[in-house]
C-alpha cells in the first residue's frame, strides 16, 4: 500500500468479534460472526480463551447478499405483470430501477413483521399494478437464498470443525440480517438464547481494529 507499513490483515467478521467480546467483557466462549450484507455473506468462528482469540475459520459467499433477495421479488412481479397485462419490464430500464427500489422496500418492510405487503407501481400514464407479496410468498421465492445461507454456515462448522452446540454466541451483523427467515433458521440451528443482534456493523469492525492495532503496538 502506497507509502503504508502493512502490519496485520483482518477480516471484517473477525475484527467484530473481537469488538463485541471486548464491549460485553466475556469469559472464554466460542463467537460466531454472521454477517450479511448487501452483496455478501461472511461468516467468522472464533474461540476466545484467556482473552486470546483463535480464529477457527472465515469464509463466505461473495454473490449473496440483500439484493439477491430484492431480485427474487423483482422476477416474481415481472412475471405477473407480464400475465397480468402483457406488459415486458425488462425493455424499460426506468421503470426497472424504479421496480428495484420497490422491491428493495417491500423487503425490508416484510422485516417488521408485516403479515404482507402491497407493492404499488405505476407501469405507465394510467396503470398502476398492485402486487401483494405475503411472508410465506416472500420465504419460497427465495428458499435457494436460505438453503445457500445455511449450508455456508454449515461449512464454517465443520471447517472450525465444532458443532453447533459448542458455540456460545452467534452475533448478527448486516442489514439482511433483519430478514426474519434468516433470524428464524439461525434460532432453529443454534437456540434462540444464542443469538445477539445487538453490535453495531460499521463502529464494530473499527473498533476491533483499532484493538488490533493496540495491542500490536502499531
Ligand atoms: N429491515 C430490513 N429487512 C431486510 N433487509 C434489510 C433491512 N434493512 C436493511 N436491509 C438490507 O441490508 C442490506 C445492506 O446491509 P449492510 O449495510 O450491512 O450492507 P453492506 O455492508 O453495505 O454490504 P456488504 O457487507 O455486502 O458489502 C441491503 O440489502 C438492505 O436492503
Ligand atoms: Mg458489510
Amino acid at each position: 500500500m502506497a507509502g503504508l507499513d502493512l502490519k496485520y490483515l483482518l477480516e471484517e467478521p473477525t475484527a467484530t468479534a473481537i469488538s463485541y467480546y471486548n464491549k460485553m467483557r466475556m469469559i472464554d466462549s466460542t463467537i460466531m460472526v454472521f454477517d450479511l450484507g448487501g452483496g455478501t455473506l461472511d461468516i467468522s468462528i472464533a474461540e476466545i480463551k484467556d482473552g486470546k482469540f483463535d480464529v477457527k475459520s472465515v469464509c463466505g459467499d461473495a454473490h449473496l447478499g440483500g439484493q439477491d433477495f430484492d431480485e427474487k421479488i423483482m422476477k416474481y412481479v415481472i412475471e405477473k405483470i407480464k400475465k397480468s397485462f402483457n406488459h415486458d419490464m425488462l425493455q424499460q430500464p426506468t421503470l426497472m430501477k424504479r421496480l428495484r427500489q420497490v422491491c428493495k422496500k417491500a423487503k425490508e418492510s416484510l422485516s417488521l413483521q408485516m403479515e404482507s405487503y402491497n407493492l404499488n407501481l405505476d407501469i405507465d400514464d394510467d396503470t398502476i399494478v398492485n402486487v401483494k407479496i405475503s411472508q410465506s410468498n416472500f420465504n419460497q421465492l427465495c428458499d435457494d437464498l436460505f438453503d445457500r445461507a445455511m449450508r455456508m454456515v454449515e461449512l464454517a462448522l465443520r471447517t472450525a470443525q465444532i458443532s453447533a452446540e459448542q458455540i456460545d454466541n452467534v452475533i448478527l451483523v448486516g442489514g439482511s440480517t433483519r430478514i426474519l427467515k434468516i433470524q428464524e433458521l439461525l434460532s432453529d440451528k443454534f437456540g434462540q438464547t444464542k443469538l445477539r443482534y445487538n453490535a453495531n456493523p460499521d463502529e464494530a469492525v473499527a473498533h476491533g481494529a483499532a484493538i488490533i492495532a493496540n495491542a500490536l503496538e502499531v
